[in-house]
């Protein structure tokens, strides 16, 4: 494996993170792997907030999903779809109005360019991640940031063209990071395929839910009342309360988007 592969091979969330502070010239080189990241058209759709003030990191931590080392992270950073800022600039170059005197058929952002900006700012978060641990920072995505929107919109004042997508906590690891588990995966034949989907049935669902199935016999049942793999990650995860408001919020976003 080179370096490349080794980091990328080796990476694994972490959530408890020492005192130590990024420094600035740390944090410039996330940026930069963060912003030299491909984007659709080369437009840069995203924008990246960072969470510096104690009190915003506080409230994240209680508004995604009550996540208390939100608030322990030294640094933090929410990764935003944004059409705003070129919308502002179709305006301030008056595209709409030329458009017009070209009788071409017009339109304001929609779904499409909500899901194209998504992309971006999540395929710049990747490499921010990359970046980060390359260079000894550890770091976790807080997909719980897509809750909350009303809330996030004001603490971050966003206009409606600004929608946070993902969060990424990063710090040193406290502990040597060969201490926290390296977590598995599904095999690949379960994943990948060629040249059209492959649903998988019920016997190649079974093989690859074993091994989870069979750690879960080793234990005590789960307190949520589950009997199998399937049933603990539906409980805890599928119906469970932040999944309900994470839809809900999502929802705002979207509406708030398509908005006249
Ligand atoms: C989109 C996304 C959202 C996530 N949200 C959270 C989160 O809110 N809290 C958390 O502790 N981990 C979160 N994670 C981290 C995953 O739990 C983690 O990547 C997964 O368990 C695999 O572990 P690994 O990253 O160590 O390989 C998220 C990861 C992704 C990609």
């Amino acid at each position: 494996m080179n370096e490349t592969l080794k980091v990328i091979d080796q990476r694994r969330s972490n959530r408890i993170f020492s005192d130590q502070p990024v420094d600035q010239n740390v944090k410039d080189q996330i940026f930069h792997a963060a912003f030299r990241a491909p984007t659709a058209g080369n437009m840069m759709l995203y924008s990246i907030i960072e969470a510096e003030d104690q009190q915003i990191k506080q409230r994240l931590a209680e508004t995604c999903d009550d996540q208390p080392f939100i608030a322990k992270a030294p640094f933090v950073l929410v990764f935003l779809a944004d059409y705003q800022r070129w919308w502002d600039y179709y305006h301030l170059c008056g595209a709409p109005g030329r458009a017009a005197e070209l009788n071409r058929l017009q339109r304001q952002p929609q779904v499409g360019d909500f899901m194209l900006a998504c992309c971006d700012a999540l395929v710049s978060a990747q490499n921010a991640v990359i970046a980060a641990e390359s260079l000894g920072v550890q770091s976790c995505y807080i997909g719980d940031i897509l809750e909350n929107y009303e809330i996030h919109r004001q603490i971050f004042d966003l206009p409606k063209y600004a929608v946070p997508i993902t969060m990424l906590c990063f710090g040193y690891p406290k502990r040597s990071s060969d201490s926290y588990p390296r977590v598995s995966r599904f095999e690949p034949e379960y994943i990948a395929s060629k040249n059209r989907y492959h649903r998988l049935d019920e016997n190649e669902l079974n093989s690859m839910f074993a091994p989870f199935e069979e750690k879960m016999k080793r234990k005590a049942l789960p307190a949520n009342g589950a009997l199998n793999f399937g049933q603990h990650n539906y409980l805890r995860k599928f119906i469970a309360e932040f999944s309900f408001e994470m839809s809900r919020s999502v929802g705002e976003m979207i509406k708030s988007w398509q908005s006249e």
